[in-house]
């Protein structure tokens, strides 16, 4: 397993005037969920996503070498236009990871990015946009050290992933990921996502429609939401739940228990919500749709027996997730009872997917 120390690069042997990568990262969505960190985006309890394929930003980094005068130099495109929006929180980023990748101040960039769901959908961009911008970012360091190992480039690339935004560690591989120490998961560690395999053939076709309850900007930012777990009355016996969590969905996925998979998934959704309620200040991020909509999935699952069940993110979204060979009666289902829910009627279809990738 690699250290930080693993992390700080020898001397570059290789060269890189200037040029350009494209990567495209999905979003992923958190089975036991990440709620709740200490410093350096180190998280306070393990956790374990599907990583999503279509839901995905695409970053072009266009690179130029400049004089070293300690600075960083950089321009910000969302879709081909000047974002300038972005630029704190990637100035604060680049600042987390220059100890990493001591180049950056030595080239001047063009970070151009776009996303392929509607801007204000409420789906989380920051995993898919930290995740793509840090691969691109990996792409380069390859250049200047050609003898690195893809397990090297990966872990790399999920561990600044992370110092971007944690559960962006996530979105690097696929199909399923964890992240965070975890007794009974050798390899896994704080610094980075690791692929979780092997997992039964119905896992790797999942789907996941994610209902748009309310598109609106987040109420409560994760950031501070994890912050609100530092002295939560429940917070010391939630992360050990966690812990206790991963280890029977792990066994879930590796077996293809549906049961115990929607339990657990479920269970954690409800729980994480559990969190914000209980917290000082206290919130609620459900909207009544929210509700409307996981009490017609639990009907239809008592009716049909189809194994649908539901997530959430810290927002009102609902993630329908449901095996692939079930997809054209949940679809129906979606689409006569819960997309009324919607805004707009608004849905969209996604799957399991397998992570980053070059975009030629
Ligand atoms: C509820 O990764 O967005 O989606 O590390 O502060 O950027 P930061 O937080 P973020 O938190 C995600 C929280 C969650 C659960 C999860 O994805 O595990």
């Amino acid at each position: 397993m690699a250290s930080v120390q693993d992390f700080i690069p020898q001397p570059y042997t290789g060269t890189a005037e200037s040029g350009s990568f494209t990567w495209s990262a999905p979003s992923n969505i958190a089975l036991v969920k990440y709620w709740g960190k200490k410093a350096s985006q180190i998280p306070a309890n393990p956790s374990i996503s599907l990583t999503l394929n279509n839901c995905k930003t695409v970053t072009t980094l266009v690179f130029e070498k400049k004089e070293d005068n300690g600075a960083f130099s950089f321009d910000l495109l969302f879709e081909g236009q000047p974002k300038e929006s972005f630029r704190p929180k990637t100035e604060k980023f680049f600042e987390r990871i220059r100890e990493y990748l001591p180049f950056l101040s030595q080239y001047h960039f063009s970070i151009d990015t776009s996303n392929t769901f509607p801007h204000s959908s409420g789906i989380a961009s920051s995993a898919s946009g930290m995740a793509a911008l840090a691969v691109n970012l990996m792409s380069l360091e390859r250049q200047l050290n050609p003898d690195m190992t893809q397990e090297h480039f990966d872990q790399k690339a999920s561990f600044l992933a992370r110092l971007g935004s944690g559960s962006a560690c996530r979105s690097v591989k696929g199909n399923v990921v964890i992240w965070g120490e975890h007794a009974e998961t050798p390899g896994s560690t704080n610094l980075y996502g690791v692929e979780y395999t092997p997992v039964a053939d119905m896992f790797t076709t999942y789907q996941d429609t994610i209902l748009l309850v309310d598109k609106g900007e987040k109420q409560v930012s994760s950031t501070l939401g994890h912050d609100l777990m530092h002295g939560h009355p429940f917070a010391e016996r939630r992360f050990a739940q966690a812990h206790e969590n991963l280890t029977a969905i792990k066994q879930a996925l590796a077996t293809g228990d549906v049961e115990t998979f929607i339990k657990i998934t479920e269970s954690e959704a409800l729980t994480l919500h559990a969190m914000m309620m209980t917290s000082n200040p206290y919130f609620i991020l459900m909207k009544p749709n929210t509700l409307q909509i996981i009490n017609k999935i639990w009907e239809f699952r008592a009716e049909t027996g189809v194994p649908v069940c539901f997530t959430l993110d810290a927002g009102a979204n609902v993630h329908v997730l449901y095996p692939e060979a079930n997809k054209a009666e949940v679809l129906q289902f979606i689409a006569n009872d819960l997309a009324v829910f919607c805004q707009n009627g608004q849905y969209i279809e996604d799957q399991v997917g397998s992570g980053a990738a070059v975009v030629a």
